[in-house]
């Protein structure tokens, strides 16, 4: 889909669909105006007679039958005008978007960067509804024998100036790059695991690292074995795929600046193991590399955009599952860390193939570590499906990593990790276990992290088990996996160094 943005008159453009906005109680804008005095107050009638009040997402849609240049207009509320933030316009257009190809329209105007928006420039704007559009007009149909047939060609987005159109085309540009990455993020995220094998994250890596100049290297097998990770090894030693360490180096950034790690968990198909799952749902388990996917998506785009700045991610990915050489409960691994690892439960397993990571991450003296992971039900039960977990040992980490994650419209909570907590995990055979009380299951799990963490890296865990995937469509967010961790990471990493 091409997006430009472009100082043009909506009502002498014709076009298939067009989108003008309101905030709540209102029933006149500029724009809305201008439409309505060219369609004889249509619609001032048709707000009164729907009964639109302009509440967030709220919408109104009809068609003008020869009355308009648009022959379809869609009237998008924002909610109060006080509350409108670059989020608000992202999910505006990803709902606008949405009803364009559900009308079957091909070319469509938004006016949605006109609205009132504070902290946000026009290239934010035009940034935030290319994201929404994208996002929302995604489809995971590669597998079905029927392809989506409708499809938007061309989105205009209306600029203020002539001045603005290169600016703003240049922020719906870096947004379509970041709803890609997303994108490529949710593919694999809903590709089945006979399809998204450990093998294949690390072929997607790959084929990543040579569209937009990355150094990626993949450990196999014999070299993860060679380096003694054995919380990786013991994971997948119940498995027949092959387990990969991935590793994608983008290091244009200042020699001086030392490099962020962004570590994913790459489960590509969680059974449990020996510790089997119940099998109601288990077919979800295969988005149980979401936060690699996030990883490898947030390596496209920080690639994509030419960030300069140093960023590694790392992936380690296997399989979980219960084969003959599969690890026990009592099992005890010894990580690349040097910690034991009592296997209490092997369905516990995230915690130890992160750990290798996280130790291996060590090696390049980072600026700082960022994990994601679907990690824990209980961090499901606490905080639902709207926010990610977040724990680590730097407030200023934190602090920067939620306000980024609420910016972009992925929020993430923060929770304790006070020593207490690590207290649950010491293990009678070795030096701690990987399963705690039940009860505080997604805090003993970071404290089994930070176990491998160097004592002076600045570190930070999100939980992601109840956000990465989602069974309900709703504004850009599509069914099935979310992609979510891409734009945040990218964002994260803007703030963190001042790079853009
Ligand atoms: N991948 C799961 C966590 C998960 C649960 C992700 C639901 C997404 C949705 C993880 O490997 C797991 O099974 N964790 C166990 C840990 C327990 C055995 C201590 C859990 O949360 O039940
Ligand atoms: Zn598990
Ligand atoms: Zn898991």
């Amino acid at each position: 889909m091409k997006i430009t943005a472009k100082f043009l008159d909506v009502n002498e453009t014709a076009t298939g669909g067009l989108v003008l906005w309101l905030n709540k109680g209102e029933t006149q804008s500029p724009l809305v105006k201008k439409a309505d005095k060219a369609l004889d107050g249509h619609i001032t009638q048709i707000i009164k007679d729907r009964d639109f009040s302009g509440n967030a997402l709220e919408t109104l849609s009809f068609d003008t039958l020869g009355q308009h240049p648009a022959k379809r207009i869609l009237i998008i509320g924002l909610g109060e005008k006080a509350d409108v933030t670059a989020e608000t316009i992202r999910q505006a257009s990803g709902k606008s978007a949405t009803a364009m190809k559900q009308a079957g329209i091909k070319k469509y105007i938004s006016t949605l960067a006109r609205a009132q928006v504070k902290q946000a420039t026009p290239a934010e704007l035009a940034q935030a509804i290319a994201e929404g559009a994208l996002l929302a007009l995604y489809t995971f149909d590669k597998l079905k024998s029927e392809k989506e047939t409708k499809k938007i060609d061309e989105l205009k987005i209306v600029a203020r100036s002539t001045k603005e159109e290169g600016l703003m085309t240049k922020g719906a540009k870096k947004g379509i790059t970041l709803a890609e990455s997303a994108c490529l993020a949710r593919d694999l995220i809903n590709s089945p695991g006979n399809f998204a094998t450990p093998s294949h994250l690390a072929d997607q890596a790959r084929k990543i690292s040579r569209e937009f100049g990355l150094r990626t290297k993949i450990l196999d097998a014999k070299a993860i074995e060679k380096l003694q990770m054995g919380g990786l090894m013991g994971v997948a030693s119940g498995s027949h795929q092959p387990a990969k360490f991935i590793i994608m180096e983008w290091l244009k950034g200042p020699k001086t600046e030392k490099p962020i790690l962004l570590v994913g968990k790459g489960l590509t198909f969680d059974t449990g193991g020996i510790s089997i799952k119940p099998s109601g749902g288990m077919e979800e388990m295969k988005s149980d590399m979401s936060g690699g996917a996030a990883v490898i998506g947030a390596m496209r785009a920080i690639s994509a955009l030419k960030m300069k700045v140093n960023v590694v991610g790392l992936v380690p990915a296997t399989e979980n599952m219960p084969g003959g050489s599969a690890i026990k409960p009592g099992d005890v691994l010894k990580g690349l860390s040097g910690v034991t690892m009592e296997v209490i439960n092997t369905d516990a397993e995230g915690r130890l193939i992160l750990a290798d990571a996280l130790a291996y991450a060590e090696r390049y003296e980072p600026d700082c570590v960022i994990d994601m992971a679907t990690l824990t039900g209980a961090c499901m039960v606490a905080l639902g499906d709207f926010a990610s977990g977040l724990f680590g040992n730097d407030e200023t980490l934190i602090k920067q990593l939620k306000e980024t994650s609420e910016e972009i419209g992925e929020p993430c909570w923060p929770m304790p990790l006070w020593p207490e907590y690590e207290a649950q995990i010491k293990s009678d055979v070795a030096d701690i276990k990987n399963v705690g009380p039940r009860a505080g299951g997604a805090i003993t799990a970071a404290a089994f992290l930070k176990k491998h963490v160097g004592a002076e890296t600045k570190w930070a865990h999100i939980d992601v088990a109840g956000t990465a995937y989602t069974t309900k469509a709703r504004h850009y967010i599509t069914k099935g996996g979310v992609g979510l961790g891409v734009r945040h990471m990218v964002r994260f990493v803007e703030k963190r160094t001042g790079a853009k």
